[in-house]
This record gives structure tokens, C-alpha cells and sequence, in this order.
């Protein structure tokens, strides 16, 4: 544990850094697998970056649609090496458009609630050393109940869920939802309709979803927007661009970067449990339990 220490310099150079900047933390989930998660989370990153805001993307999927793909970078390393100490954040970290920092794929991030205390030590420092200000931490959780999207979503401020008009999507929404607010204890969510394909569709899915939620559970719903369904977005991650980019004026576009100028609202926490090495504690902290992490 000595070198988890930081140097007086260093602990005064963070905690500068930290309190003139809170970070803002918000996970993409969903419960049910190509409902649109990276796509989201990957251009929600990109829209709040390139409004001015320092982002850091943090790539919690192990699946085959990665961020670094989505986004055309090379990556070498990602946060699984950082735990095992092979390499630092820095290393790990990749610059995608409009500066968006980058922590692809980690292998070590499924077993976030069973790190050995030298491992959880690691990803804390890991994290607090970095000399990166990151204002708005985005998180792109994979699909089903692995602990790894609920540990991710529980530690995070702000939990986006998305939503596609098909009942499994739905009943996935619902049953993340259940567990997240009985297991974990998450009370709020924001609820983004994808690929919708006629007006009105988005929020009668958010109806339809606050209706039951209502009924059995004790959470509260937002509703954070449509993005319709757009072949400008399928050429966009062709062309490994975010479709903010490549197809500025699609209707996708104006969606998702709607809902960044929303996000960008959202709540930003105050104090020093806001700072980016407290949400890692709360996010190795999960495991014990949402009485023990810090709301
Ligand atoms: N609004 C949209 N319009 C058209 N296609 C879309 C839209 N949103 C997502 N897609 C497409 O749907 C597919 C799944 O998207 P994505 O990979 O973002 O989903 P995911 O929820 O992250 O999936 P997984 O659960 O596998 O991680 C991709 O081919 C993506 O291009
Ligand atoms: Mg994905």
C-alpha cells in the first residue's frame, strides 16, 4: 500500500485540479443487447466534448461492437492491464474526436467486485493520478444483469436507459431497472427511446415503461428523448465516425446531440464525493452493498 501514497505535491496538484472540477458521471445501460448503447454512449461523448466540456469514455463492454471501433482508434492497452499493473491509465487512455479520452475494452472491469484489495488500490490510483481534468464521465455498460453493468450503474450519477419498441427491449428495460433499485439501490433513471421510426413513438415507449415501474417499483423515470432510426447512423459506423460527425445534419445527429445539450444539464455533483476517484471507490465499493456506497 506505501506507493498508493501520493506525494504531498502530487495530493495538492489533485485536489486543485478535483475541487475546481467535479466529474459528472453517467452510465449507458439497458438490459438488452443492439438496442444502441455504444452508438449512444460513444456519440453522447463526442457531442458533450465538442461543446467545450472535457470527456472521458469509458469502454465497460466486452463485446464486439466496441468504442474504439465505433470511433476508428488503436488501442494497445485498456483498463483490465491498468489493474494488473501493467501499464498506467495514461497509457491505456486513446484521443477520439474532439479530444474525448478514450479508456477502451477492460477485461479486468467484468470482475470489478472481486479485485484483490492491491488490485482495487491500483484502479483508485490509477484514476487519481491522472493529470487529465475530466469534467463528464461516460460509461458504456454491456448488455444483461453482469454485475459489471450494475456496479457501473450504481456507481455512477446519472443512469441512461435504452429503450427500443420491441417487448424484449422492454421487459430487459424493466428487469434492469427492478434489480438496479432493489439490489442496488438506484432510485432515478433517464429513459432514451432508439431507433424509433414515427413520432410519438418515444414517448409512448416511456409510458409504457413508467406505467409499470409505477406500479411495482419505488424509482423515478425521465424521459431524456427520441433518436430515430437512421441509415446515415449504419454509414456513419461504417466509416468508423460518429455520426455527429460524419452526417452532422442526419436526424440521429440532431437527436444525440439534443440529448447531449440535455446531459450537459443533468445535475452536477458538488463536494468531493464528485471527484473521479470517489466514483471508483463507489464503483469497487458497490459490491458491499448499496448501504455502503456513497449517494
Ligand atoms: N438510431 C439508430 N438508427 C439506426 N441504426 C442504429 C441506431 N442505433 C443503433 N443502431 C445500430 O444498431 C446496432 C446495435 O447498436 P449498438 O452496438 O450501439 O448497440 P449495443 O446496445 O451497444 O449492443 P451490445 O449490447 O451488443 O453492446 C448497430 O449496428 C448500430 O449501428
Ligand atoms: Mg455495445
Amino acid at each position: 500500500m506505501a506507493d498508493f501514497i501520493l506525494s504531498r505535491t502530487q495530493a495538492a496538484t489533485l485536489e486543485e485540479l478535483n475541487a475546481s472540477r467535479p466529474v459528472k458521471v453517467i452510465a449507458v445501460t439497458g438490459g438488452k443487447g443492439g438496442v444502441g448503447k455504444t452508438t449512444v454512449s460513444a456519440n453522447l461523448a463526442v457531442s458533450i466534448a465538442a461543446q467545450g466540456r472535457d470527456v472521458m469514455l469509458v469502454d465497460a463492454d466486452l463485446g464486439l461492437a466496441n468504442v474504439d471501433v465505433l470511433l476508428g482508434l488503436h488501442t494497445r492497452f485498456h483498463l483490465g492491464h491498468v489493474v494488473r499493473g501493467d501499464c498506467t491509465l495514461e497509457d491505456a487512455i486513446v484521443t477520439g474526436p474532439h479530444g474525448v479520452q478514450v479508456v477502451p475494452a477492460a477485461s479486468g472491469v467484468r470482475s470489478m467486485a472481486n479485485l484483490s484489495p492491491a488490485e482495487h488500490a491500483g484502479i483508485i490510483r490509477a484514476f487519481s493520478e491522472l493529470y487529465h481534468s475530466v469534467e463528464v464521465l461516460v460509461v458504456d455498460t454491456a448488455a444483461g444483469l453482469h454485475d459489471s453493468v450494475l456496479t457501473f450503474s450504481q456507481a455512477a450519477h446519472h443512469v441512461l436507459v435504452v429503450v427500443c419498441d420491441e417487448p424484449a427491449s422492454i421487459t430487459d428495460a424493466y428487469g434492469l431497472i427492478k434489480v438496479l433499485s432493489r439490489e442496488r439501490g438506484v432510485r432515478r433513471f433517464q429513459i432514451l427511446a432508439n431507433q424509433t421510426r414515427r413520432s410519438g413513438e418515444g414517448p409512448a415507449l416511456y409510458e409504457k415503461i413508467l406505467r409499470v415501474c409505477d406500479r411495482f417499483l419505488d424509482v423515478s423515470l425521465e424521459f431524456a428523448g427520441s433518436v430515430p432510426y437512421d441509415d446515415y447512423l449504419r454509414r456513419a459506423v461504417q466509416r468508423q465516425t460518429p455520426v455527429v460527425d460524419a452526417y452532422p445534419a442526419s436526424v440521429s445527429s440532431l437527436a444525440l446531440k439534443n440529448l447531449a445539450v440535455k446531459a450537459d444539464k443533468w445535475a452536477v455533483p458538488q463536494g468531493a464525493r464528485g471527484h473521479l476517484e470517489f466514483f471508483v471507490e463507489r464503483m469497487v465499493g458497490a459490491q458491499m452493498g448499496p448501504s455502503t456506497v456513497l449517494q
